[in-house]
């Protein structure tokens, strides 16, 4: 019997492994000599390089024999034309693994390369017109962030210089082999990174639990990464050096990045992305000071989650008046920008008030978010969220 159209189904991808402890750092060499590599590139960036942490990895694998070069030219979030470059870099160092050590700019740099190694017209798959088909070379992605999850998604977001956007490249072929979660590398990372990234973990968790795309097992992964959250962010930024807050906010990073991998995000990326394009915002900043704006719009469609959020969060208990759960949580979201020393308005960021409309225009173009978020939001809300934002919230 043949069945051809509407079987539905989801699918649920992660990396072959995903191993997580502290000092799993140090097991990497053994996992590296398992791909039977000889010569290994490290991407990372300059402030990951500055902390030591590369050298020592770079000593770790050449005690094990393997001959290592190193990439760390990132500086700021990765654009399309450093992509290439580096491509074009560690093509001809003929490298038969690539490790990515940091946060989401050097995972996603990483990641991508290995896929695109190799390859002869690489433009189709950077224009987004054409999926990559298979990895080339096996990968292995440390992070040293908490986080965007770069290390257990299929996506990877580099800046477009020319229309001044970021935009995603979606392929299984960006999953690594391997991710190795140390929260002993998230111990260095300054209180500021620590937290937009923290809040861009809980983007995540929030977003994808709303999200079109979402089913029981991804919402499973949403929810766990929002119980933790609240938990530990504010220790891990206050006191950097405290180990517990630091493994908290790695597995938060962890869950929330395997629900976003699979059930995908929604408008506060679709808003955020050309903050990054033409401000260079921050992503975790962008997504941070967003996320209130959006949510007390997107959020009023879907009140049952709400009222679950809210009891995640512990901000109550809302099953009796489900319509104030959007509410509490908003509030929440709002207070944790002064509490986390993040900025509080687009203004604070520097954004010209008079390219808001340019910004809505860009940002209602980013239909592979807009279109996995549970509310519709036109072109004209999208400005209303992104004036509101800039002027910010006196509570
Ligand atoms: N692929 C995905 O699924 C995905 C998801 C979300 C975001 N992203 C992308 O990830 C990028 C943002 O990544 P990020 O928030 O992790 O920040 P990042 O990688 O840009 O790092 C920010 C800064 O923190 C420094 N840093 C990171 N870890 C450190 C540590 N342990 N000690 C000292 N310094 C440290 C870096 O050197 C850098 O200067 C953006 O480009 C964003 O679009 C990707």
């Amino acid at each position: 019997m043949i069945k051809s159209n509407k079987i539905t189904y989801h699918d649920f991808r992660t990396p072959n492994n995903i191993r997580f402890g502290q000092d799993t750092f140090y097991t990497l060499p053994e996992e590296v000599k398992r791909f039977n590599a000889n010569k290994a590139v490290i991407v990372s960036d300059k402030g990951i390089l500055s902390t030591g942490l590369i050298d020592e990895a770079k000593k770790l694998l050449e005690h094990e024999g393997l001959t290592v070069t190193l990439f760390t030219d990132i500086q700021g979030e990765p654009s399309f034309s450093l992509l290439q470059n580096a491509t074009r870099e560690i093509e001809a160092s003929k490298t038969d693994i690539v490790i990515g050590i940091g946060g989401g700019s050097a995972m996603d740099t990483a990641k991508t390369i290995a896929a695109l190694l190799g390859k002869e017209d690489i433009q189709p798959y950077l224009s987004g017109n054409e999926t990559i088909p298979e990895r080339t070379i096996p990968c292995i992605l440390l992070p040293t962030t908490s986080g965007t999850g770069a290390e257990v998604t299929m996506n990877a977001i580099f800046g477009d210089e020319e229309q001044s956007v970021k935009r995603g490249l979606v392929s299984p072929a960006l999953l690594p082999d391997m991710a190795i979660i140390d929260p002993n590398l998230t111990l260095s990372c300054p209180p500021r990174v620590t937290a937009a990234s923290g809040v861009d973990a809980f983007t995540h968790a929030l977003e994808s639990f709303v999200a079109v795309r979402a089913n029981t097992l991804t919402k499973m992964y949403s929810e766990k990464a929002m119980e933790l959250f609240p938990k530990h962010i504010h220790n891990a930024v206050q006191n950097g050096s405290n180990v517990g807050a630091r493994i908290g906010m790695s597995l938060v990073s962890n869950y929330a990045g395997i629900a976003l991998a699979n059930a995908g995000v929604g408008a506060v990326h679709a808003l955020a992305y050309p903050l990054g394009g033409t401000y260079h915002i921050e992503h975790g900043v962008a997504n941070a000071l967003l996320l209130p704006f959006v949510f007390e719009v997107t959020g009023k469609t879907c009140t049952p989650e709400m009222v679950r959020v809210a009891a995640l969060l512990k901000l109550g208990d809302f099953t009796d008046h489900p319509d104030q759960a959007l509410n509490a949580i908003v509030h929440f979201l709002y207070q944790l920008l002064p509490d986390l020393d993040l900025p509080t308005s687009l203004e604070e960021l520097g954004v010209d008030s008079n390219a808001l409309p340019t910004l809505a225009e860009q940002a209602f173009k980013v239909t592979r978010l807009l279109s996995n978020t549970p509310y519709r939001l036109t072109e004209q809300k999208i400005l209303e969220i992104y004036r509101n934002a800039f002027k910010g919230k006196n509570e």
